[in-house]
């Protein structure tokens, strides 16, 4: 069965309070339960991993390497600022795609800079949590092209 890390960025875990807004009102436990719905439909197996830290996301991401098939991250803020996000997927060399809840085109301008893009087979922004579904699939997808 495909093995695939779902790796959420800084103040995903304020999810249902935070900005609701912009991010509804769904908490990151709700997240986590409607992904792991999604992927036993889909016949994958499924892990999550949240943090605030830009050097325990990195840690994450390194230490998938070997044991995971693919990477669905939304590096929230970090995003928007970080080489080392970005240099650590390709150190790894893991299938990834990029997640955002917001459809980050609609908003600031800082905001529409990504570094992780480069590392990521696939973009997915503005569609919720389905965002991630998606990426699940895009990644089921190129696993069966290989
Ligand atoms: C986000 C968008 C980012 O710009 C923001 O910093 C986040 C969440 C999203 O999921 O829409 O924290 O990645």
């Amino acid at each position: 069965m495909m093995k695939i890390l779902v790796i959420n960025g800084p103040n995903i875990n304020m999810l249902g309070i935070r900005e609701p807004e912009i991010y509804g009102k769904a908490t990151y436990s709700d997240l986590v339960e409607y992904v792991e719905k999604a992927a036993s439909r889909l016949n994958v197996e499924v892990a999550f991993f949240q943090s605030n830290h830009e050097g325990s996301m990195v840690d994450a991401i390194q230490e998938a390497y070997g044991k995971f098939d693919g990477i669905v991250i939304n590096p929230a803020a970090y995003t928007h600022t970080s080489v080392a996000l970005l240099d650590a997927l390709k150190s790894v060399g893991i299938p990834s795609v990029e997640v955002h809840i917001s459809d980050v085109r609609q908003r600031e301008d800082f905001r529409q800079v990504s570094f992780v893009r480069d590392a990521c087979v696939a973009t997915i922004m503005g569609k919720g949590f389905d965002g991630y579904v998606e990426a699940m699939e895009v990644l089921r997808g190129k696993q069966k092209e290989s």
